[in-house]
């Protein structure tokens, strides 16, 4: 993972949200008027005391009716700056939650197969809304404390300069020391704390996975170990994060009482009248909230960044294989190609551990093959290959002639059905899910394609036949139905090549009959290569061979 310093994640983080920079200027400027006025009522507050006392000659009503009118812009101010920030903000997650997608899209299957599915889902759920943090409280905040900063400086230097240079000297230890200082020590804690999210939502999610492992082998008291443990050291992380939060406050409120009674003190000295003081020190202490909103940035910062980093570092990984644009568009209906695949001299290994060494397997248009081997020889592996899940670095797979890499992605994967041994669901109803194999299918397509797959008679039985929300099934659908389904959006697609990856093995003799004699009746036509571990799968066989490591 790319480690990048802080001020590399904002500028990364800052490029990616320049569509709204015109909408961030505006937040900026309201958030510098609406601090600017808010300051400019304490200042008033302090001359009606001056005036109250005599040492001014200011009509009352005045200076109340300036109180109100700055309380008004400040009100407006306040919540235009706000709300522009939060907008601003929302929408840049919008496009980021989008570019994650995106992102995993393009590195799946490979990563996905290999990468915590845990961490992915905290990403996409907590990480990304922690980002709003950076948009939405940290670019203002920084902006507006420098010019507010500079502008309180050159008026007070206007009274005292002595006196805007201790305040100089306050706000750059407030403003730059406390955050340089603090964002260093809480950035690896922000860090920690969230790698730990993830490794607690991974923990999470291979429990739930394995629920019934858990159930059955005892495995109770060692998982809830194991939650323990990781959620103890979360807490613990979470613990150093507030430690560090309240020292933080605690020292930005010494630096405003001792800058305050300072300025006192060198006021008296120097022999500042009260009615230039007492406003003066007012200005000053309610100057500080615009500087101190960038010292409380370390804590909810630190985090925001460290979810940055593993947002920017998501959208910048490689996939394995990329997908192809600029290659070949198969056409196996007018292509007469013979073999239809041809795997030549082919040595695979998944980083270090070879896998395939020197395979090589001709199969003829219209051939029924069945792969069967010893589990773990690389039979799905051959399948991943041919789909171009994995790239090819040795030797080659040639689909109706062309190398698999040189054959555009979305072609190859129209062309070819590919179904494993359990068929996945999607929210929606049954022709939703149905749909994907071929968005604009009819309703007899549909039909047609669950017939073949034997499964039609099941659909036109429930009471709202295709239309039934998969949610009102559940997990209700029984192994031998699932994968009637798959086989159903095989047959929808209509592809030239099957590549069937143990599609029976969670099935009983039954379903295994009812889904091979589906694909009996409708292998006219079409290439079909099965890997399975039953010899009676492989009765529709053309032709058997055996893999070995
Ligand atoms: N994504 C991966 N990363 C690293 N190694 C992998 C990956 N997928 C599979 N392997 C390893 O590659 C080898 C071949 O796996 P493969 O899934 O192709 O075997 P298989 O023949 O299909 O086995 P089975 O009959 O059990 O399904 C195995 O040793 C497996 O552990
Ligand atoms: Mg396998």
């Amino acid at each position: 993972m790319r480690k990048r310093n802080s001020l590399r994640i904002m500028l990364d983080l800052m490029i990616l949200a320049k569509e709204e920079l015109s909408d961030l200027i505006i937040a900026i400027i309201a958030g510098i008027i609406s601090f600017l006025s808010s300051t400019g009522i304490a200042v008033f507050a302090a001359l009606l005391i001056v005036q109250s006392a005599g040492l001014i000659s200011i009509s009352f009503t005045r200076i109340v009716w300036l109180m109100a009118i700055f309380a008004f812009i400040r009100g407006i101010t306040r919540y235009l700056e706000q709300y522009l920030n939060h907008l601003v903000a929302f929408k840049v997650l919008r496009m980021l939650r989008d570019k994650v997608f995106a992102a995993v899209r393009k590195l799946a299957p490979a990563k996905i197969e290999v990468s915590n599915k845990g961490e992915l889902i905290s990403m996409i759920t907590g990480d990304i809304e922690l980002i709003e943090v950076f948009y939405a409280h940290t670019i203002s905040p920084i902006s507006i404390a420098i010019i507010c900063g500079s502008i309180y400086l050159v008026l007070i230097s206007i009274f005292s300069p002595i006196i805007a240079l201790i305040t100089l000297l306050a706000y750059l230890i407030m403003g730059v020391g406390l955050p340089l200082i603090f964002s260093k020590w809480a950035k690896n804690t922000g860090r920690a704390l969230r790698q730990e999210i993830g490794s607690l939502n991974n923990i999470f999610l291979d429990i739930l996975r394995g629920i019934t492992e858990i159930m059955q082998f005892a495995y109770h008291d060692k998982a809830i170990r194991l939650v323990q443990k990781s959620n103890q050291s979360l807490v613990k992380k979470q613990a150093n994060l507030i430690e560090q939060l309240a020292l933080l406050l605690a020292l930005e409120d010494t630096i405003v009482v001792l800058t305050t009674g300072i300025v006192v003190l060198i006021g008296i000295k120097t022999g500042l009248a009260w009615s230039i003081l007492l406003p003066l020190t007012f200005g000053i202490f309610f100057s500080f909230p615009a500087i101190a909103n960038v010292a409380s940035l370390g804590n909810g910062l630190s985090q925001s960044l460290a979810c940055g980093e593993r947002v920017l570092n998501l959208l910048e990984e490689e996939p394995v294989a990329n997908e192809v644009t600029d290659g070949v568009d198969l056409n196996l209906v007018n292509e007469l190609a013979d073999p239809i695949i041809k795997i030549d001299n082919l040595t695979f290994a998944y980083d270090e551990q070879p896998v395939l060494q020197n395979f090589n397997l001709e199969i003829s248009s219209g051939e029924v093959l069945g792969i069967r081997g010893e589990s773990g020889c690389g039979k799905s592996t051959l399948l991943k290959l041919v789909m171009c899940f994995w790239p090819v670095y040795q030797g080659e797979i040639l689909v109706a002639g062309h190398p698999v890499e040189e054959i555009n992605t979305q072609s190859l994967w129209h062309n070819i059905s590919y179904m494993t041994q359990s068929t996945e669901f999607f929210e929606g109803t049954i022709r939703d899910n149905l749909l994907i194999a071929k968005p604009h299918a009819t309703d007899q397509e549909l039909k047609d394609a669950l017939r073949k797959a034997s499964i039609l008679e099941f659909v036109e039985s429930l009471p709202n036949g295709l239309d039934t929300a998969l949610t009102e099934l559940g997990d209700n659908f029984s192994a031998g139905e699932r994968q009637r389904f798959g086989l159903a959006r095989c047959f929808l697609e209509d592809t030239k090549i099957l590549l069937l990856d143990e599609p029976t093995s969670n099935l009983d003799v039954l379903n295994e009959n009812i889904i091979l004699n589906a694909l009996k009746r409708n292998q006219a036509d079409k290439t079909i290569i099965m890997v399975s571990h039953r010899t009676s799968s492989f009765k529709i066989c053309d032709r058997i061979i055996q893999m070995s490591e």
